[in-house]
């Protein structure tokens, strides 16, 4: 098992990694590929194949990335004897008979090293508390993540501790990460001392306790959010009923949170027949004394949700025994009434006063950074125009917003669409649609001209009175404002 060792060791290993290129863009290069030996050892051949010659990078990657033994003889030609030492020493290596192999993974990711379980190890029946590699979910919470600074961070289900690691090194001063799993706790304890982080405090035990009593100017979690009948794999699943867990988390979390802290997590959760999921989403903050802006992304039915979840939670059991367990799934979605279930993420604010709910629909799930479009969307709620600002205010497009105009051929010529969409490239990369009118409208939005004068422009040629064409624009404007389509000119 992982052992932490001297701080100097950690830097010594770290310099070693770093000579022989096992970093991001070295393991890319050698191994050409994004698509590693996961789950199902696929394209196990092709990394095998590229790394052939026996040389320093070839065998880490092997090791760690591909889950492959080495020979000792080879390792001994190309690592130097204290860093095979150190990686021995560690738990990174264990010897059996005449080879070295590693009983992790342990990969490298932005500027830091990461030890993980292997799939092997998640996918066995006693991998229930396996910690699970950077994976999509991880990658959705740190772009969700705010990175302005911070004095204190919780990070809440932490497995190896990545996200805690991030946030410790590059915007939180102090971090405590938690997780119910004692193994994700070694994890991450191993993983901040090779990553020299002092300021992470690692603790274990469930939901809050291990900080009951504390408060935080940030929580961020990726929580075992799957909507299952089952809870055989903690970093996945849990034992409450459909969205308990989440639920749970947002009731519990404002004990947690400072005056004006923030908590920022992923979710899944179910749309059951006859009730709007906004209504069941509404229901989670009522009495939390929060503010909270919840991003639905993907849909999925209950049917292609099972289909795509359970080989990620259970064991492959036979024919028999996996298309039993499908059915048993599937009943407990009929027996809930679950009509679709939802994939997304929220925000919430601790705030005294009058709170609110803003519900957005986004297209994916966020692959690039939003943490600013999300104090965006809090700061601009916190400070909405009047009419009379508005009108006054000089409005510009948002650097990166797009215009796709499609056209359709027919009887003999081009045609335009009357839904035009425009696109945010950055933040929550929203997509709305609009009309080729309200698109020429966007364009005067140059900054260079209040926004009054360009009402007047527009209710000169207009049909309606001058009124109606001010309050629909106020409308629009503030709605494309909010959402950071539209910036103020400076
Ligand atoms: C989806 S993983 C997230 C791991 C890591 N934070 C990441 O983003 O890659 C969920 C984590 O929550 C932990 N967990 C499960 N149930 C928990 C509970 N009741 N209290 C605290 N942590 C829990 C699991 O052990 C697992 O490490």
């Amino acid at each position: 098992m992982l052992r932490t060792q001297g701080a100097g060791q950690a830097a010594r290993l770290k310099d070693f990694l770093r000579a022989v290129a096992f970093t991001p863009a070295g393991v890319r290069e050698r191994i050409q590929t994004d698509v590693l030996a996961g789950r199902h050892k696929e394209n196990l051949s092709l990394l095998l194949y590229r790394t052939r010659e026996v040389d320093a990078l070839n065998l880490l990657i092997r090791w760690f990335i591909v889950g492959e033994p080495a020979a000792q003889t080879a390792a001994k030609q190309c690592i130097p004897p204290d860093i095979l030492q150190l990686l021995g020493d560690c738990g990174l290596l264990t010897p059996a008979g005449d080879t070295l192999s590693s009983p992790v993974m342990f990969s490298p990711f932005e500027e830091f090293w990461i030890a993980t379980d292997t799939y092997a190890h998640l996918t066995a029946s006693s991998g229930g508390d396996g910690v699970l590699m950077i994976n999509a979910t991880t990658l959705c919470l740190l772009n969700l993540a705010m990175r302005t600074p911070c004095r204190s961070l919780l990070d809440l289900g932490t497995g190896c501790g990545v996200v805690a690691i991030v946030a410790a090194s590059q915007f939180a001063e102090k971090v405590t990460a938690t997780d119910l799993s004692s193994r994700a706790g070694l994890f991450a304890g191993f993983n901040a001392w090779l990553n020299e982080r002092p300021n992470v405090e690692v603790l274990t035990g469930d939901l809050f306790q291990p900080v009951a009593g504390r408060r935080f100017e940030r929580i961020l979690s990726n929580p075992p959010f799957y909507v299952t009948p089952t809870s055989a794999k903690i970093f996945a699943e849990n034992p409450m009923g459909l969205d308990g867990f989440c639920r749970n988390l947002v009731k519990q979390a404002p004990a947690h949170l400072e005056e004006g802290g923030f908590l920022q997590m992923l979710c899944e959760w179910p749309e059951i027949e006859g009730q709007p999921w906004e209504e069941r989403l509404s229901e989670w903050f009522e009495g939390t004394g929060c503010d909270a802006v919840v991003c639905a992304g993907g849909t999925y039915d209950p049917i292609l949700y099972a289909q795509n979840r359970l080989p990620v939670v259970t064991t492959l059991a036979g024919k028999e025994a996996d298309y039993q367990k499908f059915e048993e799934w599937i009943s407990y979605y009929q027996a809930q009434k679950v009509k679709a279930i939802h994939a997304g993420f929220l925000t919430m604010r601790k705030r005294s006063g009058q709170n609110w709910v803003h519900f957005e629909r986004v297209s994916t799930q966020p692959s690039v950074p939003l943490g600013d479009a999300m104090l965006h969307l809090f700061a601009s709620r916190d400070q909405p125009f009047s009419d009379e600002q508005l009108l006054a205010s000089k409005l510009q497009v948002a650097d990166g917003v797009q215009l796709r105009q499609v056209a359709a051929f027919s009887e003999g010529k081009w045609r335009r669409s009357p839904r035009i969409p425009i696109m945010q490239t950055f933040g929550l990369q929203l997509v709305h649609e609009i009309t080729p009118e309200v698109a020429e409208f966007i364009s005067k939005l140059d900054g260079s001209a209040p926004l009054s004068e360009l009402v007047d422009d527009l209710a000169r040629e207009a049909p309606v009175p001058r009124e109606k064409v001010q309050a629909e624009c106020l409308s629009m404007v503030r709605k494309w404002l909010y959402r950071g389509f539209v910036r103020q000119a400076p």
